[in-house]
């Protein structure tokens, strides 16, 4: 508590891509808050203007109180520079709670310094499990909540994770998905963007993919069967791809940049920008991604969505939404393509509380705290 205002301190992570996405809203709602002081604090994980300012911009997110610079490293490394730098950071000011969203190396880093220093620590997006290990989100999944204080799942599937972990009801607090605020806040900004003109593009006759998991482009035996299945669907529609610079860096060294740039029906760009990049998915004819926060975009969306996964810690995009998995493999990413195509695939429906009022959800949970 702030001596002086009265107002729960809290200072929100964010580190990579997605979290800037998670954070906009409730950034915006904390600011609203007659109790609460919000503290905006980025490690730096992302630190290209693609994939960090441009989304500060677009979301109209502040500027960060903090910037911890950790930039890039293998994971260990790159844990252990956020734990250094964020407890440094805690020796300097009071601090009530620590809210970390999603599950990247920032969100586990930053929980496990605040536990070990009984301060409390809230998780927007607790409960979502793959039950694949060698997914590194998963294993930054399970640390976050085994320890966090307070679970705001997205959906029922996630409440049901958390319960069976043990995690008692009263940590738990169902809000929704916080990714869908920004999307329905957003809307008429991703409306307004012109990236079909400048693509060149029509809507519905383009799909659009994205690819960006170790477990897709780490390994040149699975990124290239996903560019084979491109290379026939590309023959049937055209394909936009915006490349992440992971994905960029290993196309390179496997060999295979000058092989796809000769796919006269895919288009590269560098990676896009909220609005542009939503209004991509929502003309289109289908996605095909790796990503989780696409999977969900394209279920409220009703969408046709291609998951280039073997697992989801979002299954209810698949039992309620547009989605089905296709992991790696040519046919079954071919055979779904054909299927969308010719107008054979499910619409879905939008789960309970994707409904954009998420933020004001968290805000009322913590103001009671
Ligand atoms: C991270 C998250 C992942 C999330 C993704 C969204 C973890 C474990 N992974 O994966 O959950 O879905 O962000 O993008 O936290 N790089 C740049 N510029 C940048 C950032 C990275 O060029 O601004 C390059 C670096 O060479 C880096 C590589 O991309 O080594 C991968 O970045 P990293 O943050 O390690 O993981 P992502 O694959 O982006």
């Amino acid at each position: 508590m702030n001596m002086i205002n009265n107002k729960l301190r809290v200072v929100n992570i964010v580190g990579a891509r997605p979290n800037f996405v998670k954070i906009a809203p409730i950034m915006h709602a904390m600011l609203q808050s007659e109790k609460i002081e919000p503290i905006l604090l980025h490690t730096g994980q992302h630190y290209d203007y693609e994939m960090s300012e441009s989304f500060f911009k677009e979301l109209s997110i502040p500027e960060p109180d903090v910037y911890l610079e950790v930039g890039s490293n293998t994971h260990a490394k790159q844990v252990a520079t956020i734990m250094e730098k964020f407890d440094d950071y805690l020796d300097t000011t009071h601090i009530d709670m620590v809210l970390v969203v999603g599950d990247v190396n920032s969100t586990m880093a930053c929980t496990i310094v605040a536990a070990k220093r009984g301060i409390k620590v809230v998780h927007v997006e607790a409960g979502i499990r793959s039950w694949d290990r060698t997914m590194p989100e998963e294993i930054n999944r399970m640390v976050t909540d085994s320890i966090a204080d307070i679970l705001m799942p997205p959906s029922r599937d996630a409440v049901e994770n958390l319960k069976k972990e043990g995690h008692d009801d009263s940590k738990i607090h169902m809000v929704g998905n916080i990714m869908i605020d920004t999307l329905i806040q957003q809307q008429a900004n991703i409306d307004r963007s012109e990236i079909l003109q400048k693509l060149g593009l029509e809507k519905r006759e383009y799909a659009l993919l994205t690819l960006h998991r170790p477990s897709n482009v780490d390994q040149i035996a699975d990124l290239s069967q996903i560019m084979d299945a491109i290379e026939q669907i590309q023959k049937q529609i055209k394909v936009v791809f915006p490349v992440h610079p992971r994905t960029r860096k290993m196309l390179g060294k496997f060999n295979l940049t000058s092989k796809i740039e000769s796919f006269d029906k895919l288009i590269f760009t560098n990676p896009l920008g909220y609005h542009d990049f939503g209004r991509l998915v929502r003309e289109s004819r289908f996605v095909m991604t790796d990503s989780g926060g696409i999977q969900e975009e394209t279920t409220v969306y009703q969408i046709p969505c291609i998951t280039l996964r073997a697992n989801t810690e979002r299954p209810i995009t698949i039992t309620q939404g547009t989605s089905e998995l296709a992991a790696s493999k040519k046919e079954v990413i071919v055979k779904f393509a054909g299927q969308i195509l010719n107008g054979d695939w499910k619409k879905g429906t939008i789960p309970d509380l994707w409904d954009g009022k998420t933020a004001g959800r968290i805000v009322e949970v913590l103001e009671r705290c």
